[in-house]
């Protein structure tokens, strides 16, 4: 299956309400493992980039590696920008030919976010691009953008506006969730992704999924939330995984062996999280010719 649209996976997973995971890779290891565990539960995938990540390896090498391994894959995959704040950068993405990104101006005031998002978003379509948008921060910082407060609640007339006049792809507004681990149980906003989605029907994206309840996800994902992501577990299962093996075994001096180790755990991570989030099955609602056949991929 090649690469496909973010809004093409994005699209079904909305109307049939059932989430994709959107996991934070950070280096090819990680890349492959969340891709293997997209196959072997037959879901459609996102693979998601941080900032700080695509200034450790570039874009155009991301997005080389994405399009070699994900168009060796029978399932769909789209590769996307998380939280980035600056247009030079979105523009490069753009150019290097990645599907989607989310230009996070929530730290600038309603006209300039709106004025900037809406320049985004004529930028990305004419590379057949999408656009995730925000207007309130999310509480938490990732990988070195956000902040630790969450940001002023904009009223739902509002939101709607800015979902109107940007024609963003996708929205993700403040709803009580936050970036990295929670620290008490987080209080989360059912009714305004409900009101939104009612008003508008435009895929809402999930930000914090780190510690959230298999309830709490799927309760979300029922009210419209269709793009779920996961950045913190992925990074805890990844160092964890080194971390054990090397402990366990500390004479232990053959690098692809730590590798596979800790690619399995990460695999089984991230497909823990596609049967949570619903999309187990599903990755022919996006690929029409139905090849996906469930088996792994060798590395
Ligand atoms: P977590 O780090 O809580 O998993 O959140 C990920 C995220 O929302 C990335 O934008």
């Amino acid at each position: 299956m090649p690469v496909v649209p973010m809004t093409e996976i994005l699209g079904p997973a909305f109307e049939k309400r059932y989430g994709v995971g959107a996991f934070n890779i950070v280096n090819d290891l990680t890349m492959g493992a969340v891709l293997d565990a997209a196959v072997q539960t037959n879901s459609p995938v996102i693979i998601q980039v941080s900032v700080k990540t695509v200034k450790m390896f570039g874009a155009k090498l991301i997005q080389k590696m994405f399009e070699e391994m994900a168009s060796n894959v029978p399932v769909p995959a789209t590769l996307h920008l998380d939280h980035c704040p600056d247009v030079k950068m979105i523009k490069t993405c753009l150019d290097a030919g990645w599907n989607s990104v989310l230009f996070d101006a929530s730290n600038l005031n309603y006209e300039d976010n709106l004025r900037q998002t809406k320049e985004v978003v004529a930028m990305a379509r004419k590379c057949g691009a999408a656009v995730e948008g925000e207007l309130e921060a999310v509480r938490g910082v990732e990988d070195g953008v956000g902040s630790e407060t969450e940001g002023e609640i904009v009223p739902l007339d509002k939101c709607i506006e800015f979902l109107d006049q940007t024609g963003i792809d996708s929205f993700a507004p403040a709803i009580g969730t936050a970036h990295g681990l929670y620290k008490s149980a987080p209080k989360i906003d059912f009714d305004r992704v409900r009101q939104i989605v009612s008003k508008r029907p435009t895929p809402i994206v999930l930000h914090g999924g780190t510690g959230l309840s298999d309830d709490v996800f799927k309760r979300l994902i029922a009210e419209g939330c269709a793009k779920v992501n996961i950045s913190t577990m992925l990074k805890i299962t990844y160092c964890d995984g080194y971390r054990t093996y090397l402990e366990a075994k500390p004479q232990e001096h053959d690098p692809l062996k730590l590798m596979v180790s800790v690619r399995e755990k990460v695999v089984t991570m991230a497909k823990g999280f596609m049967e949570v989030f619903g999309s187990v099955g599903t990755a022919n609602a996006v690929c029409s010719s139905g090849k996906s056949n469930g088996e792994s991929v060798d590395f």
